[in-house]
Order: structure tokens, then sequence, then C-alpha cells
């Protein structure tokens, strides 16, 4: 398993999980919503939870980048964007995790000043002891602590997306 040192949640415990969201956000929700996924993390747990929600769905994607400068200034560049009209959708974004909230609160305001009639969000996961940015998320799948996790699409050096669980990585030796 390389450099997996516990599985954090099991397979079993995410499907539940995403179940309960799915049933959720199936009866909050009256007409069609627009899921976006983010690039690349979201795509297994968006998978699994499109498939539980018995209402129509479409689905697009976006893929976005952090700012890498010496300091975390939450700038954000769009670098796959949506392929359809924003204005009056019932928008809701679908992350695999939120840490400092930088990326979604950027999101948000986005999306809102695009048109979205509504925005909310659903994750998979998420660490608030990081956040930098308060992000106000409706649908949050587990909480955890502050560790590097990988595994249900997320990923270390792109590696480990395909793991069926989640896992806590182990940086102490680099080799996969
Ligand atoms: P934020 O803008 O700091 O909230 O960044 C969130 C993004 O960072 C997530 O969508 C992930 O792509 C990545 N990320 C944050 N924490 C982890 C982790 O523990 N494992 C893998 N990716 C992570
Ligand atoms: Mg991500």
């Amino acid at each position: 398993m390389g450099n997996i040192k516990e599985v954090l949640i099991s397979e079993d415990k995410i499907q539940n999980r995403i179940l309960e969201l799915a049933q959720a956000i199936e009866k909050d929700y009256d007409g069609e919503i627009l899921m976006i996924g983010i690039l690349k993390g979201s795509t297994l747990f968006m998978a699994d939870l499109v498939r539980k929600i018995n209402k129509n769905v479409h689905m697009e994607f976006m893929q976005v980048s952090s700012y890498e400068g010496a300091e975390s200034t939450g700038n954000i560049n769009i670098k796959k964007d949506v392929e359809t009209e924003l204005v009056g959708k019932d928008v809701l974004i679908v992350e695999d995790i939120i840490d400092t909230g930088n990326t979604l609160g950027y999101l948000i305001e986005n999306l809102k000043q695009r048109g979205a009639k509504s925005v909310e969000i659903v994750t998979l996961l998420s660490k608030p002891a990081r956040r930098l940015k308060e992000i106000e998320c409706k649908y949050i799948g587990f909480e955890i602590e502050d560790k590097f996790v990988v595994g249900f699409g997320m990923d270390y050096n792109q590696n480990y997306r395909n793991l069926p669980y989640i896992g806590i990585y182990d940086n102490s030796e680099e080799n996969i």
C-alpha cells in the first residue's frame, strides 16, 4: 500500500454517507440541479453521488488552480470552465475536500456574479482546523483532523486517486 499509514474512512462508510447526502439533496431541491464537479479530486465522489440522486441532474466540471507563490494569497485561476449558461440555475458545487477554503471562497463569488440563482456546496471531506476563509457548506460528508489524506479521488502527486477508501498519507519516506 506504499505510503498509506492507515485507512481513515472505509469504502462502506463512504458509500453509506454518500447515500445520506444524496437523500438530503434530493429533498432540498425542487427542480433541476446543476452540479459542478471541481476537477480532478471530486470525480469519484460525484460519480457515486449523482447515481444516488433520483432527480434531474446536469453535470458540469471546472478545473481551478491556486496561485503558487511564496504566500497563499487565495488567487485562483480557472483552467477549465463550465460549458453552460449559469443564469437562473441552482448550482451545487461538488468538492473532494475543503482545506483553507480559498478555492471555494473564490468559486462561490464567481458563480454568483455570473447569475446563478443559488450556489451551494457538497463536499466529501472538510478540515475545519485549516480554514482561512469561512465557507458556508450545506452538505459535508465527514469532518476530519488536519492530516493529509488520499484516495477516493484525492491524490498525492497524482497518485492514489483510484483507492476505493480514504487513507492517511505518510510522507516520512518518499517512496511509492
Ligand atoms: P483549499 O482552497 O485550501 O480549500 O484547497 C482545497 C483543495 O486542496 C482540495 O480540493 C484538494 O484538491 C486539495 N487538498 C487539500 N487537502 C488535501 C488532502 O488532505 N489531500 C489531498 N488533497 C488535498
Ligand atoms: Mg480539489
